[in-house]
Protein backbone atom coordinates (compact mmCIF):
# COMPACT_ATOMS: atom_id res chain seq x y z
CA UNK A 1 0.00 0.00 0.00
CA UNK A 2 1.46 3.27 -0.99
CA UNK A 3 0.92 6.04 1.65
CA UNK A 4 -1.12 8.16 -0.51
CA UNK A 5 -4.10 5.81 0.10
CA UNK A 6 -3.38 5.74 3.60
CA UNK A 7 -3.63 9.37 4.50
CA UNK A 8 -6.29 11.09 7.09
CA UNK A 9 -8.23 13.87 5.59
CA UNK A 10 -9.77 16.58 7.75
CA UNK A 11 -12.76 15.95 9.89
CA UNK A 12 -15.46 17.89 9.77
CA UNK A 13 -16.74 19.20 12.61
CA UNK A 14 -19.95 20.65 13.37
CA UNK A 15 -21.01 23.44 15.91
CA UNK A 16 -24.21 22.85 17.52
CA UNK A 17 -26.56 24.87 20.10
CA UNK A 18 -28.80 26.60 21.60
CA UNK A 19 -29.49 30.44 20.41
CA UNK A 20 -27.07 32.75 21.73
CA UNK A 21 -25.17 29.65 23.01
CA UNK A 22 -21.83 31.36 21.62
CA UNK A 23 -21.09 28.89 18.62
CA UNK A 24 -20.55 31.75 16.21
CA UNK A 25 -18.16 33.59 18.72
CA UNK A 26 -16.22 30.29 19.24
CA UNK A 27 -15.57 30.18 15.79
CA UNK A 28 -14.20 33.62 15.74
CA UNK A 29 -11.93 33.20 18.62
CA UNK A 30 -10.61 30.56 16.83
CA UNK A 31 -10.12 32.20 14.07
CA UNK A 32 -9.44 35.57 15.23
CA UNK A 33 -12.33 36.95 12.97
CA UNK A 34 -15.67 38.87 13.88
CA UNK A 35 -17.84 37.43 12.45
CA UNK A 36 -20.35 37.58 14.99
CA UNK A 37 -20.28 41.19 14.99
CA UNK A 38 -21.44 41.43 11.64
CA UNK A 39 -24.50 39.53 11.66
CA UNK A 40 -27.92 41.20 11.11
CA UNK A 41 -29.22 41.18 15.21
CA UNK A 42 -26.53 38.98 15.99
CA UNK A 43 -28.60 35.47 14.76
CA UNK A 44 -26.71 33.58 12.40
CA UNK A 45 -29.32 32.48 9.35
CA UNK A 46 -27.06 30.47 7.46
CA UNK A 47 -25.38 27.49 7.74
CA UNK A 48 -21.17 28.73 7.56
CA UNK A 49 -17.90 26.86 6.94
CA UNK A 50 -14.07 27.68 8.10
CA UNK A 51 -11.13 25.53 7.34
CA UNK A 52 -8.60 25.54 9.91
CA UNK A 53 -5.31 23.88 8.77
CA UNK A 54 -2.84 22.00 11.62
CA UNK A 55 -0.13 24.63 11.19
CA UNK A 56 -2.62 27.44 12.86
CA UNK A 57 -3.82 24.54 14.93
CA UNK A 58 -0.83 23.62 16.01
CA UNK A 59 0.41 27.65 17.26
CA UNK A 60 -2.39 27.39 18.80
CA UNK A 61 -2.11 24.59 21.05
CA UNK A 62 1.12 24.61 21.55
CA UNK A 63 1.50 25.77 24.72
CA UNK A 64 -0.58 22.45 25.60
CA UNK A 65 1.84 19.61 27.42
CA UNK A 66 -0.11 17.20 24.91
CA UNK A 67 0.94 19.10 21.71
CA UNK A 68 4.31 17.46 23.02
CA UNK A 69 3.94 13.98 22.75
CA UNK A 70 1.77 13.75 19.88
CA UNK A 71 1.94 14.18 16.81
CA UNK A 72 -0.66 15.91 14.39
CA UNK A 73 -1.98 13.11 11.75
CA UNK A 74 -4.98 15.53 10.06
CA UNK A 75 -4.49 18.05 7.26
CA UNK A 76 -6.60 20.30 9.41
CA UNK A 77 -10.23 21.07 10.50
CA UNK A 78 -13.16 21.83 9.17
CA UNK A 79 -15.67 23.46 10.83
CA UNK A 80 -19.26 24.17 10.29
CA UNK A 81 -21.29 26.55 12.13
CA UNK A 82 -25.08 26.38 12.38
CA UNK A 83 -28.10 28.62 13.36
CA UNK A 84 -29.78 28.03 16.86
CA UNK A 85 -32.91 29.80 16.42
CA UNK A 86 -35.79 27.22 16.92
CA UNK A 87 -37.22 27.86 13.09
CA UNK A 88 -33.76 26.01 11.46
CA UNK A 89 -34.29 22.88 12.39
CA UNK A 90 -33.27 21.70 9.03
CA UNK A 91 -30.16 23.47 8.50
CA UNK A 92 -29.08 22.24 11.95
CA UNK A 93 -29.91 18.70 10.61
CA UNK A 94 -28.38 19.38 7.28
CA UNK A 95 -25.12 20.32 9.09
CA UNK A 96 -24.61 18.05 11.77
CA UNK A 97 -25.97 15.11 9.12
CA UNK A 98 -22.38 15.67 7.78
CA UNK A 99 -19.97 15.86 10.25
CA UNK A 100 -17.52 13.28 11.96
CA UNK A 101 -17.90 15.23 15.33
CA UNK A 102 -19.54 17.44 16.85
CA UNK A 103 -19.45 20.36 19.48
CA UNK A 104 -22.36 21.15 21.66
CA UNK A 105 -21.97 24.24 22.78
CA UNK A 106 -23.97 25.28 26.15
CA UNK A 107 -24.25 28.95 27.54
CA UNK A 108 -22.70 28.15 31.36
CA UNK A 109 -25.51 30.61 33.03
CA UNK A 110 -28.29 29.12 31.12
CA UNK A 111 -27.53 25.37 31.15
CA UNK A 112 -29.88 22.32 28.45
CA UNK A 113 -32.36 24.66 26.53
CA UNK A 114 -34.85 23.22 24.12
CA UNK A 115 -32.27 23.77 21.20
CA UNK A 116 -29.74 21.97 23.03
CA UNK A 117 -31.91 19.16 23.27
CA UNK A 118 -32.84 19.52 19.72
CA UNK A 119 -29.07 19.02 18.65
CA UNK A 120 -28.54 16.49 21.47
CA UNK A 121 -31.53 14.48 19.81
CA UNK A 122 -30.11 14.85 16.02
CA UNK A 123 -26.25 13.73 16.90
CA UNK A 124 -27.88 10.64 19.09
CA UNK A 125 -30.25 9.46 16.00
CA UNK A 126 -26.97 9.82 13.77
CA UNK A 127 -24.62 8.25 16.64
CA UNK A 128 -22.36 11.25 16.39
CA UNK A 129 -19.85 11.76 18.98
CA UNK A 130 -19.63 14.84 20.59
CA UNK A 131 -17.38 17.27 22.94
CA UNK A 132 -19.75 20.09 25.42
CA UNK A 133 -18.18 22.87 24.81
CA UNK A 134 -19.20 24.82 28.42
CA UNK A 135 -19.52 28.57 27.16
CA UNK A 136 -19.42 31.72 28.96
CA UNK A 137 -16.92 30.99 32.19
CA UNK A 138 -16.21 34.66 32.00
CA UNK A 139 -19.70 35.48 33.19
CA UNK A 140 -19.43 34.18 36.68
CA UNK A 141 -19.28 36.59 38.86
CA UNK A 142 -16.12 37.87 39.73
CA UNK A 143 -14.08 35.56 37.27
CA UNK A 144 -10.69 36.97 36.25
CA UNK A 145 -10.19 36.56 32.54
CA UNK A 146 -6.85 34.30 31.67
CA UNK A 147 -6.98 34.59 27.79
CA UNK A 148 -6.34 31.53 26.13
CA UNK A 149 -5.22 29.33 29.75
CA UNK A 150 -6.27 25.74 30.15
CA UNK A 151 -9.32 25.98 32.65
CA UNK A 152 -6.76 23.88 35.54
CA UNK A 153 -4.98 26.97 35.33
CA UNK A 154 -7.28 29.43 35.09
CA UNK A 155 -9.38 27.93 37.85
CA UNK A 156 -6.20 28.27 40.15
CA UNK A 157 -6.55 32.21 39.57
CA UNK A 158 -10.09 32.39 41.27
CA UNK A 159 -11.76 33.45 44.17
CA UNK A 160 -13.39 30.25 46.36
CA UNK A 161 -16.58 31.96 45.34
CA UNK A 162 -16.07 31.79 41.51
CA UNK A 163 -14.80 28.19 42.15
CA UNK A 164 -18.13 27.30 44.13
CA UNK A 165 -20.16 28.85 41.68
CA UNK A 166 -18.31 26.92 39.07
CA UNK A 167 -18.96 23.49 40.81
CA UNK A 168 -22.20 23.95 41.84
CA UNK A 169 -23.17 25.10 37.55
CA UNK A 170 -21.20 22.06 36.34
CA UNK A 171 -23.13 19.52 38.74
CA UNK A 172 -26.33 21.19 37.33
CA UNK A 173 -25.47 20.87 33.67
CA UNK A 174 -24.46 17.00 34.44
CA UNK A 175 -27.41 16.55 35.69
CA UNK A 176 -29.33 18.08 32.74
CA UNK A 177 -27.48 15.55 30.89
CA UNK A 178 -27.91 12.69 32.82
CA UNK A 179 -31.84 13.37 31.99
CA UNK A 180 -31.58 13.03 28.54
CA UNK A 181 -29.46 10.12 29.22
CA UNK A 182 -26.42 11.08 28.29
CA UNK A 183 -23.22 11.19 30.68
CA UNK A 184 -20.73 13.81 31.10
CA UNK A 185 -17.67 14.56 32.45
CA UNK A 186 -15.73 17.53 33.32
CA UNK A 187 -12.73 16.92 30.79
CA UNK A 188 -9.55 17.36 33.37
CA UNK A 189 -7.01 15.63 31.57
CA UNK A 190 -7.69 13.67 28.63
CA UNK A 191 -11.14 11.88 28.58
CA UNK A 192 -10.30 7.80 27.44
CA UNK A 193 -13.51 6.51 27.33
CA UNK A 194 -15.61 8.76 25.15
CA UNK A 195 -17.87 6.71 23.79
CA UNK A 196 -19.82 6.15 27.51
CA UNK A 197 -18.73 9.58 28.74
CA UNK A 198 -18.88 12.80 26.87
CA UNK A 199 -15.91 15.53 27.98
CA UNK A 200 -17.00 18.87 29.18
CA UNK A 201 -14.78 21.44 28.14
CA UNK A 202 -15.02 24.76 30.47
CA UNK A 203 -14.39 27.73 28.02
CA UNK A 204 -14.78 31.32 27.01
CA UNK A 205 -15.35 32.50 23.65
CA UNK A 206 -14.67 36.10 24.88
CA UNK A 207 -11.27 35.55 26.38
CA UNK A 208 -10.13 32.24 25.06
CA UNK A 209 -10.18 30.15 28.25
CA UNK A 210 -9.34 26.14 27.21
CA UNK A 211 -10.03 26.60 23.56
CA UNK A 212 -6.34 25.27 22.86
CA UNK A 213 -7.58 22.59 24.95
CA UNK A 214 -11.28 21.81 22.92
CA UNK A 215 -9.18 22.34 19.61
CA UNK A 216 -6.78 19.95 20.62
CA UNK A 217 -9.41 17.13 22.26
CA UNK A 218 -11.15 17.65 18.56
CA UNK A 219 -7.67 16.90 16.79
CA UNK A 220 -6.27 14.23 18.96
CA UNK A 221 -9.36 12.39 19.54
CA UNK A 222 -11.00 12.13 15.42
CA UNK A 223 -8.02 11.13 14.71
CA UNK A 224 -7.12 8.37 16.85
CA UNK A 225 -10.66 6.83 17.18
CA UNK A 226 -12.15 7.56 14.00
CA UNK A 227 -8.87 6.56 11.45
CA UNK A 228 -11.18 4.51 9.14
CA UNK A 229 -14.19 7.07 8.68
CA UNK A 230 -11.17 9.93 7.79
CA UNK A 231 -9.15 7.42 6.07
CA UNK A 232 -9.22 9.46 2.47
CA UNK A 233 -10.99 8.08 -0.74
CA UNK A 234 -10.53 9.25 -4.17
CA UNK A 235 -14.29 8.90 -4.64
CA UNK A 236 -15.80 12.11 -5.12
CA UNK A 237 -18.27 12.34 -2.00
CA UNK A 238 -19.38 16.22 -2.01
CA UNK A 239 -22.69 17.92 -0.13
CA UNK A 240 -24.25 20.80 -1.07
CA UNK A 241 -24.59 22.94 1.57
CA UNK A 242 -25.90 26.32 0.49
CA UNK A 243 -27.28 27.42 -2.56
CA UNK A 244 -26.53 31.89 -2.98
CA UNK A 245 -26.72 34.53 -4.89
CA UNK A 246 -23.38 36.62 -5.70
CA UNK A 247 -22.97 39.88 -6.62
CA UNK A 248 -20.98 39.23 -9.73
CA UNK A 249 -20.79 35.35 -9.23
CA UNK A 250 -24.33 34.73 -9.84
CA UNK A 251 -26.38 31.53 -8.00
CA UNK A 252 -22.99 29.80 -6.68
CA UNK A 253 -23.20 26.65 -4.49
CA UNK A 254 -21.26 26.25 -0.79
CA UNK A 255 -20.32 22.68 -1.41
CA UNK A 256 -18.53 20.24 1.66
CA UNK A 257 -15.90 18.10 -0.33
CA UNK A 258 -15.64 14.91 1.94
CA UNK A 259 -13.73 13.19 -0.36
CA UNK A 260 -12.08 12.89 -3.72
CA UNK A 261 -11.45 15.93 -5.99
CA UNK A 262 -12.94 18.45 -7.87
CA UNK A 263 -11.14 20.15 -10.69
CA UNK A 264 -12.40 23.62 -12.98
CA UNK A 265 -14.27 22.16 -15.99
CA UNK A 266 -15.36 19.11 -14.45
CA UNK A 267 -18.75 17.53 -15.73
CA UNK A 268 -21.65 17.71 -12.62
CA UNK A 269 -24.93 16.76 -11.88
CA UNK A 270 -26.64 18.25 -9.07
CA UNK A 271 -30.47 17.86 -7.82
CA UNK A 272 -33.13 20.74 -9.28
CA UNK A 273 -35.81 21.85 -7.50
CA UNK A 274 -38.39 21.63 -10.66
CA UNK A 275 -37.60 17.49 -11.08
CA UNK A 276 -34.97 18.29 -13.48
CA UNK A 277 -31.01 17.58 -12.56
CA UNK A 278 -28.77 20.13 -12.92
CA UNK A 279 -25.80 19.10 -15.91
CA UNK A 280 -23.02 21.56 -15.84
CA UNK A 281 -19.37 22.28 -15.56
CA UNK A 282 -17.24 23.59 -13.00
CA UNK A 283 -16.49 27.09 -13.52
CA UNK A 284 -14.62 28.20 -10.54
CA UNK A 285 -13.63 26.93 -7.77
CA UNK A 286 -13.69 29.17 -4.89
CA UNK A 287 -12.31 29.19 -0.91
CA UNK A 288 -12.11 31.69 1.17
CA UNK A 289 -8.46 32.24 3.15
CA UNK A 290 -7.73 29.75 5.59
CA UNK A 291 -9.43 30.45 8.65
CA UNK A 292 -12.02 32.51 7.06
CA UNK A 293 -15.79 31.59 6.97
CA UNK A 294 -17.18 30.66 3.45
CA UNK A 295 -20.60 32.46 4.04
CA UNK A 296 -18.74 35.79 4.74
CA UNK A 297 -18.42 37.62 1.30
CA UNK A 298 -14.46 38.39 1.29
CA UNK A 299 -11.45 37.86 -1.08
CA UNK A 300 -11.89 34.45 -2.69
CA UNK A 301 -8.73 32.08 -3.85
CA UNK A 302 -9.45 30.32 -6.83
CA UNK A 303 -8.60 26.83 -7.33
CA UNK A 304 -7.27 24.55 -10.18
CA UNK A 305 -8.29 21.59 -8.27
CA UNK A 306 -8.97 21.28 -4.76
CA UNK A 307 -8.73 17.69 -2.70
CA UNK A 308 -11.17 17.09 0.19
CA UNK A 309 -11.63 17.83 2.68
CA UNK A 310 -12.38 21.63 2.05
CA UNK A 311 -15.73 23.81 2.20
CA UNK A 312 -15.58 25.31 -1.41
CA UNK A 313 -17.99 27.88 -3.71
CA UNK A 314 -18.32 26.69 -7.39
CA UNK A 315 -19.71 28.70 -10.01
CA UNK A 316 -21.12 27.19 -13.53
CA UNK A 317 -21.73 28.79 -16.66
CA UNK A 318 -25.62 28.80 -16.15
CA UNK A 319 -25.48 29.32 -12.33
CA UNK A 320 -27.01 27.30 -9.65
CA UNK A 321 -30.66 28.66 -9.04
CA UNK A 322 -32.79 25.89 -9.08
CA UNK A 323 -29.97 23.62 -6.85
CA UNK A 324 -31.54 22.47 -3.86
CA UNK A 325 -29.15 22.33 -0.88
CA UNK A 326 -28.89 19.10 1.20
CA UNK A 327 -28.13 16.83 -1.62
CA UNK A 328 -25.24 15.45 -3.08
CA UNK A 329 -23.11 16.19 -6.10
CA UNK A 330 -22.09 14.25 -8.12
CA UNK A 331 -18.95 14.22 -11.20
CA UNK A 332 -19.60 12.71 -14.39
CA UNK A 333 -16.50 10.71 -14.75
CA UNK A 334 -15.10 9.35 -18.43
CA UNK A 335 -16.77 5.87 -17.78
CA UNK A 336 -19.82 6.96 -16.54
CA UNK A 337 -23.21 7.14 -17.86
CA UNK A 338 -24.69 10.48 -17.78
CA UNK A 339 -28.21 9.53 -17.73
CA UNK A 340 -27.53 7.32 -15.11
CA UNK A 341 -25.84 9.75 -12.76
CA UNK A 342 -28.45 11.57 -13.61
CA UNK A 343 -31.55 9.23 -12.45
CA UNK A 344 -28.89 8.69 -8.88
CA UNK A 345 -29.02 12.53 -8.39
CA UNK A 346 -32.59 12.66 -8.36
CA UNK A 347 -33.36 9.36 -6.60
CA UNK A 348 -31.22 10.27 -3.27
CA UNK A 349 -33.10 13.29 -3.06
CA UNK A 350 -36.76 12.04 -3.83
CA UNK A 351 -35.73 8.95 -1.17
CA UNK A 352 -34.43 11.33 1.40
CA UNK A 353 -37.79 13.67 1.03
CA UNK A 354 -39.80 10.70 1.56
CA UNK A 355 -38.21 8.88 4.40
CA UNK A 356 -38.24 12.66 5.96
CA UNK A 357 -41.92 12.58 5.67
CA UNK A 358 -42.94 8.75 6.47
CA UNK A 359 -40.50 9.53 9.75
CA UNK A 360 -42.08 12.59 11.23
CA UNK A 361 -45.96 11.33 10.04
CA UNK A 362 -48.79 8.82 11.26
CA UNK A 363 -47.95 7.62 7.23
CA UNK A 364 -45.64 5.20 8.15
CA UNK A 365 -48.43 2.97 9.29
CA UNK A 366 -50.04 2.99 5.68
CA UNK A 367 -49.01 -0.42 5.06
CA UNK A 368 -49.05 -1.44 0.91
CA UNK A 369 -51.58 1.45 0.62
CA UNK A 370 -50.40 5.16 0.19
CA UNK A 371 -50.73 7.53 -3.29
CA UNK A 372 -48.03 9.56 -5.27
CA UNK A 373 -47.75 12.66 -4.71
CA UNK A 374 -46.50 15.58 -6.95
CA UNK A 375 -45.89 19.17 -7.49
CA UNK A 376 -44.22 21.76 -9.13
CA UNK A 377 -40.92 22.43 -7.01
CA UNK A 378 -39.21 21.21 -3.92
CA UNK A 379 -40.80 22.98 -1.94
CA UNK A 380 -44.21 22.77 -2.62
CA UNK A 381 -43.96 19.16 -3.08
CA UNK A 382 -43.12 19.76 0.80
CA UNK A 383 -46.00 22.09 1.63
CA UNK A 384 -48.26 19.62 -0.14
CA UNK A 385 -46.74 16.61 1.90
CA UNK A 386 -47.54 18.61 4.98
CA UNK A 387 -50.87 18.90 4.52
CA UNK A 388 -51.52 15.29 3.31
CA UNK A 389 -50.12 14.70 6.97
CA UNK A 390 -52.56 16.89 9.11
CA UNK A 391 -54.85 14.90 11.53
CA UNK A 392 -57.68 15.51 9.95
CA UNK A 393 -56.70 14.49 6.46
CA UNK A 394 -53.98 11.76 6.81
CA UNK A 395 -53.75 10.58 3.63
CA UNK A 396 -50.32 8.05 3.44
CA UNK A 397 -47.90 9.09 0.51
CA UNK A 398 -45.96 6.19 -1.26
CA UNK A 399 -44.74 8.10 -4.14
CA UNK A 400 -43.63 11.67 -4.86
CA UNK A 401 -42.49 13.29 -8.16
CA UNK A 402 -41.66 17.01 -9.13
CA UNK A 403 -42.48 18.32 -12.27
CA UNK A 404 -45.06 17.93 -14.81
CA UNK A 405 -46.58 14.35 -14.54
CA UNK A 406 -44.97 11.90 -17.29
CA UNK A 407 -45.14 8.51 -18.72
CA UNK A 408 -43.04 7.34 -16.24
CA UNK A 409 -44.83 8.91 -13.06
CA UNK A 410 -47.69 7.14 -14.66
CA UNK A 411 -46.05 3.74 -14.89
CA UNK A 412 -44.64 3.85 -10.77
CA UNK A 413 -48.35 4.39 -9.94
CA UNK A 414 -49.55 1.52 -11.78
CA UNK A 415 -47.38 -1.03 -9.64
CA UNK A 416 -48.53 0.34 -6.75
CA UNK A 417 -51.52 -0.52 -4.72
CA UNK A 418 -53.70 2.47 -4.65
CA UNK A 419 -53.25 3.13 -7.95
CA UNK A 420 -53.65 7.52 -7.58
CA UNK A 421 -51.89 10.63 -8.52
CA UNK A 422 -52.58 13.55 -6.32
CA UNK A 423 -50.97 16.52 -8.14
CA UNK A 424 -50.39 20.06 -7.29
CA UNK A 425 -50.20 23.24 -9.28
CA UNK A 426 -48.07 20.65 -12.19
CA UNK A 427 -49.39 19.86 -16.01
CA UNK A 428 -50.37 15.99 -16.91
CA UNK A 429 -48.88 15.82 -20.28
CA UNK A 430 -51.26 14.20 -22.96
CA UNK A 431 -49.44 10.84 -23.18
CA UNK A 432 -49.27 10.56 -19.35
CA UNK A 433 -53.13 11.11 -19.57
CA UNK A 434 -53.64 8.37 -22.03
CA UNK A 435 -51.19 5.82 -20.48
CA UNK A 436 -53.06 6.97 -16.68
CA UNK A 437 -56.43 5.99 -18.47
CA UNK A 438 -54.74 2.77 -20.19
CA UNK A 439 -53.58 1.10 -17.03
CA UNK A 440 -56.28 2.50 -14.50
CA UNK A 441 -54.36 5.05 -12.71
CA UNK A 442 -56.41 8.26 -11.27
CA UNK A 443 -54.67 11.61 -11.45
CA UNK A 444 -56.20 14.16 -9.10
CA UNK A 445 -54.69 17.60 -10.24
CA UNK A 446 -55.19 21.48 -9.05
CA UNK A 447 -53.79 24.65 -8.69
CA UNK A 448 -55.19 24.44 -4.88
CA UNK A 449 -54.01 21.87 -2.38
CA UNK A 450 -57.27 21.82 -0.66
CA UNK A 451 -59.35 20.89 -3.55
CA UNK A 452 -56.81 18.10 -4.60
CA UNK A 453 -57.29 17.07 -1.46
CA UNK A 454 -61.37 17.31 -1.60
CA UNK A 455 -61.30 15.35 -5.09
CA UNK A 456 -59.55 12.44 -4.05
CA UNK A 457 -62.04 12.53 -0.36
CA UNK A 458 -65.02 12.32 -2.47
CA UNK A 459 -63.11 9.79 -4.99
CA UNK A 460 -62.83 7.36 -2.07
CA UNK A 461 -66.22 7.63 -0.98
CA UNK A 462 -67.93 7.13 -4.13
CA UNK A 463 -65.41 3.68 -4.33
CA UNK A 464 -66.51 2.48 -0.88
CA UNK A 465 -70.47 2.63 -1.59
P1 LIG B 1 -27.03 31.94 17.00
O1 LIG B 1 -26.16 31.69 15.85
O2 LIG B 1 -27.91 33.11 16.79
O3 LIG B 1 -27.75 30.73 17.42
O4 LIG B 1 -26.09 32.34 18.28
P2 LIG B 1 -24.63 31.80 18.62
O5 LIG B 1 -24.74 30.54 19.40
O6 LIG B 1 -23.80 31.77 17.41
O7 LIG B 1 -24.13 32.89 19.66
P3 LIG B 1 -23.24 34.16 19.31
O8 LIG B 1 -21.88 33.77 18.91
O9 LIG B 1 -24.03 35.00 18.37
O10 LIG B 1 -23.14 34.85 20.74
C1 LIG B 1 -24.29 35.35 21.38
C2 LIG B 1 -23.91 36.46 22.33
O11 LIG B 1 -23.16 35.92 23.41
C3 LIG B 1 -23.05 37.54 21.72
O12 LIG B 1 -23.42 38.75 22.26
C4 LIG B 1 -21.67 37.17 22.15
O13 LIG B 1 -20.79 38.27 22.23
C5 LIG B 1 -21.93 36.58 23.52
N1 LIG B 1 -20.92 35.57 23.89
C6 LIG B 1 -20.57 34.48 23.21
N2 LIG B 1 -19.63 33.79 23.85
C7 LIG B 1 -19.37 34.46 24.98
C8 LIG B 1 -18.48 34.25 26.09
O14 LIG B 1 -17.73 33.27 26.16
N3 LIG B 1 -18.53 35.17 27.10
C9 LIG B 1 -19.35 36.25 27.08
N4 LIG B 1 -19.32 37.06 28.10
N5 LIG B 1 -20.19 36.46 26.06
C10 LIG B 1 -20.20 35.61 25.03
NA1 LIG C 1 -26.47 34.84 18.18
MG1 LIG D 1 -24.25 31.99 15.46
Amino acid sequence: ESEEENFLRSPICCVMGHVDAGKTKLLDCIRGTNVQKGEAGGITQQIGATYLPAENIQERIKELKAADDKHMKVPGLLLIDTPGHEPFTKLRSRGSGLCDIAVLVVDIMDGLKPQTIESLNLLKSRNTEFIVALNKVDRLNGWKPCPNAPIIKAMKQQSQDVKNEFNMRVVQIVTQFKEQGINTKLNVNENKRMRETYSIVPISAKSGEDIPDLLSLMVYWTQKSMTEKLTYSNEVQCTVLEVKYVEGLGTTIDVILVNGVLRRGDQIVVCGNHGTPIVTRIQSLLTPEPMKELRVKGKYQHHSEIRATQAIKITSPQGFEHAIAGTALYVVGPDDDLEEVKEAAMEDMMKSVLVNNNKNGSSSTAGDGGVCAQASTLSSLEAMLEFLKAQEVNIPVRGIGIGPIQKKDVRKASVMLEKKILAFDVKVTPEAQKLADELGVKIFVGDIIHEVIKAYMQNLKEEKE
